[in-house]
């Protein structure tokens, strides 16, 4: 499955609109209903209005009404520098996804892809204020 959604999100990563940066980003959301959502990075001439692949993937799965996610692939840049998840993305994904779900990430090529896991990438989440 790692190489699977590794191999999906490279695929998607060619939409990314990215003409500011080029930094093309791609994310595979694997449900726990065994279905695969795609994301792109989608750029603005806003800068802050650019919305990470990450994002995209979970997003398009909301609004299909899931909300259960077993891992999430993500790559950009190169084997030697791919690209992580950044912070918002880390608390975004760690409103619908458990601290074990295990990250992979990789460049846009190459064969290195790396495991860890969104508890890994988010220690101590943020999980809302006690609003009782
Ligand atoms: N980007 C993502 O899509 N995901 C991340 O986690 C890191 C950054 C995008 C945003 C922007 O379009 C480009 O990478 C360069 O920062």
């Amino acid at each position: 499955m790692k190489q699977k959604l590794i191999s999906a999100a490279r695929e998607v990563a060619k939409n990314a609109y990215c003409k500011y940066s080029n930094y093309h980003v791609g994310a595979a959301l694997l449900a726990d209903d065994g279905t695969i959502w795609l994301g792109c990075n989608v750029e603005n001439s806003s800068f802050g209005a650019t919305n990470c692949a990450e994002r995209t993937a979970l997003f398009s799965a909301i609004a299909a009404g899931k909300r259960k996610f077993s891992a999430i692939a993500v790559v950009g840049g190169t084997d030697a520098e791919p690209a992580s998840p950044c912070g918002i993305c880390r608390q975004v994904l760690s409103e619908f996804c458990s601290s074990e779900m295990p990250v992979y990430f990789a460049g846009l090529e190459g064969d290195t892809i790396h495991t860890t896991t969104l508890g890994e990438l988010l220690p101590l989440a943020f999980s809302g204020a006690n609003l009782e």
